[in-house]
């Protein structure tokens, strides 16, 4: 939260050679790096979580919005957050507040954690399906991360006019945001500002994330761009968590990580993922970050958290998952931030331009149905490891006979803990 700065001689010796003026600007200098001086930044924290719906997995109820409102609209008159937008995406709930505290900060996340229960409440009152599902624990510790929400937050210090762009999808996964996060930020037939506009073209650092091993990785595009991909093509594991842009560290995207059924150990809802993408003046434009969703590309999710589907971006009107539950539905929220107001929202895929691409995600949808209960629309086992097929198969286990004279498949020659 600090200013950062370094002297390379002693404040000492460079005093002796200047006068009162200079050595009282070395002093404000010398109390900034000493973190007296905090740069005044906002922080903006995206938290999300399925706490019961409608008809099914289907859309949140407007009641639990009123709730979850409620409890925000508190802390707002209490002056903990500074402003907040409360909305949904099919079955999720998700949480959109501003203030000064930091990421991470314990009391956003409890007001978070206390907003869903009070929505969880009114959830159960009425009745509406799996109230509370995402609330893996009774009790909040501190942070929401490993209790079921997900959790996008950056910290910044604000441009004079400061766009954001925060999309919220339903039955996917995080590593649903790689394809898209990596074409904003580093594939020039996407963004044209990495060709053409100085203040983008040194490039971007990634941090991919290791959901099964809890570890990241910092690696930089345009050199590393190769290596990126290989881990990020298997989105299951590897997840864009944050872009920062490289030559000055500031951070551009932030992605949740919370992988719920990995947490839990079981199958309880896909872990419908947030993000937040900064934009215009030395970030992409708007338009570029909305460019690579024109393409609704596979992925997991859907029915029973399952099975490949395109990802549709929608309207917010059209936010809910109906056809085989699903598809995977995408909504973005254009916001201005002004000293930590939200000035908005827009709706991003509210737009005729985005027509071709709904179309062309029915034509997959349809395709990839046809496959009935065959992969690749099935996922794959290691992706259903987590659903309730293991619970099935068990039950053939003992019921394999050895083939005599069989071949057993070899070990590969190569293997790593890498995949
Ligand atoms: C996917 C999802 C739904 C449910 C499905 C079965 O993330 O939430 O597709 O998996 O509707 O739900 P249950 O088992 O609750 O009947
Ligand atoms: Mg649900
Ligand atoms: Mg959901």
């Amino acid at each position: 939260m600090s200013a950062v700065c370094t002297l390379k001689e002693p404040v000492s010796t460079l005093v002796k050679s200047l006068n009162l003026k200079v050595l009282e600007s070395l002093i404000t200098l010398s109390a900034m790096c000493k973190g007296v001086y905090m740069a005044e930044k906002t922080t903006v924290s995206v938290i999300k979580a399925d706490i019961g719906s409608l008809a099914g997995h289907h859309i949140v109820h407007p009641d639990t919005i009123a709730a979850a409102t409620k409890v925000l609209a508190e802390a707002k008159s209490k002056g903990l957050i500074i402003d907040f937008y409360v909305t949904n995406v099919g079955d999720d709930l998700e949480l959109i507040m501003t203030h000064k505290k930091g990421v991470d900060a314990p009391e956003i996340h409890e007001l978070a954690w206390n907003a869903f229960k009070e929505a969880a409440a009114v959830a159960k009152e009425l009745g509406l399906y799996a109230a509370g599902q995402d609330l893996l624990s009774e009790a909040f510790s501190g942070n929401v991360r490993g209790l079921g929400p997900g959790v996008a937050e950056m910290e910044f210090t604000e441009r004079p006019s400061e766009p954001i762009a925060i999309f919220m999808a339903d039955k996917t996964e995080p590593g649903a945001f790689n394809l898209p996060i990596f074409r904003i930020f580093a594939d020039p037939f996407n963004t044209a500002g990495l060709v053409i506009d100085p203040k983008l073209h040194d490039g971007f650092k990634f941090e991919v994330y290791d959901v099964f091993e809890g570890r990241s990785v910092i690696l930089s595009a345009p050199e590393e761009m190769y290596d990126i991909l290989a881990l990020i093509g298997t989105p299951g594991r590897y997840i864009i968590r944050r872009v920062f842009r490289k030559k000055d560290d500031e951070i551009a995207a932030v992605v949740s990580v919370e992988r719920l059924n990995l947490m839990a150990g079981r199958y309880v809802g896909k872990d419908d993922p947030v993000a937040i993408v900064r934009a215009q003046s030395g970030f992409p434009a708007l338009g570029e970050i909305l460019e690579p969703f024109s393409f609704p590309h596979l992925v997991a999710g859907w029915m029973r958290g399952s099975h490949h589907g395109p990802l549709m971006p929608v309207p917010q009107r059209y936010a809910k998952c109906t056809r085989f539950d699903g598809p995977p539905r995408l909504i973005g929220l254009g916001f201005q931030v002004k000293n930590g107001r939200l000035i908005g929202p827009a709706d991003l895929f509210d737009d005729p331009a985005f027509d071709e691409t709904r179309r062309l995600a029915q034509l997959i949808a349809d395709y990839m149905r046809r496959h009935g209960p065959f992969m690749p629309h099935r996922l794959g086992p290691e992706e259903m490891e987590y659903t309730t097929l293991p619970s099935v198969l068990n039950k053939l286990k003992d019921r394999f006979t050895e083939v005599k004279g069989a071949i057993k498949a070899k070990e590969p020659k190569e293997k790593t803990e890498m995949l």
